[in-house]
């Protein structure tokens, strides 16, 4: 028999919202007003402006997917180091996900979870400051889960419907989506940074093949993803050199 292992305090205090602009906002403003104990989560059926990376739309059809952001409070953790939240809730993810399909599932740096090249997760996460340390880290997340149909605008959006034509327990999916995250919380609070890097580094999208990138919106090369540098940078070998990119300055072409 395995173990079960159900999250002591990430989703104990819950806010289930029908309508909300963005889960991410709200949790925000609320914990500004009223102070939230670590691990209160919010989950909305549906955005009316929910926020993606670099000032994008995310976009999700009500109540067919997951919608969440949970308020943790690392005040020991350095913003150099913050790229490690990155890595916990998405390997938490990654391995969640996992278990609702045979298909492959990576991480795409910094924080795309993909089911093969397909982009079933994105990970959208806020910090706030005090002094020197971060005081609170939202780690917002879209999971499509029941999903069957996406705009065609979007560029590769997956669902766990679209890929294994079954629709899934949202709450069931959620359990371990915490479960999982409190377990890498838990691990990095004990120092097991470099486990979690380590795990992060097996996981991730196209490591170690030829890829080609875009860099600054124009030009087009090839490198290999060799890993990720300092301050969570991603790590490029091209043919003369290695180069270390911000989330900002390079896009890779699927
Ligand atoms: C991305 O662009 O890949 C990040 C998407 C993050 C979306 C989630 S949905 C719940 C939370 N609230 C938001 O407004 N955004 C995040």
């Amino acid at each position: 028999m395995g173990l079960i292992y159900v999250s002591l305090f990430i989703g104990q205090m819950r806010y289930k919202l029908d309508e909300i602009d963005s889960t991410n906002k709200f949790i925000l403003s609320l914990s500004k007003e009223t102070p939230q104990p670590e691990g209160t989560l919010v989950s909305a059926e549906y955005q009316t402006d929910g926020k993606g990376q670099i000032g994008r739309y995310w976009h999700s059809e009500k109540g067919k997917n997951l919608l969440c952001s949970i308020l943790l409070k690392p005040s020991f953790l350095n913003p150099e180091e913050q790229f490690v939240m990155s890595q916990m809730i998405a390997l938490a993810l990654k391995e969640v996900i996992g278990q609702y399909t045979t298909e492959k599932v990576s991480i795409k740096w910094p924080n795309d979870l993909y089911i093969n090249d397909d982009k079933v997760c994105g990970i959208l996460i806020q910090n706030q400051l005090k002094g020197k340390f971060i005081s609170k880290t939202i780690i917002g997340f879209g999971l499509n889960v029941n999903q069957a149909d996406f705009p065609q605008q979007l560029p590769n959006p997956t669902s766990l419907f679209q890929q294994t034509g079954q629709v899934f327990d949202r709450e069931a999916i959620l359990q371990e989506i915490c479960d999982r995250l409190e377990h890498y919380y838990l691990l990095f609070k004990s120092g097991r940074l470099i486990e979690i890097n380590e795990r992060y580094h097996e996981v991730l999208f196209r490591k170690d093949q030829v890829c080609q990138f875009r860099e600054n919106k124009t030009s087009i090369f090839e490198g290999v993803i060799i890993g990720i540098g300092e301050y969570g940078k991603l790590r490029v070998k091209t043919i003369d050199e290695v180069r270390l990119f911000d989330f900002r300055e390079i896009e890779m072409i699927l």
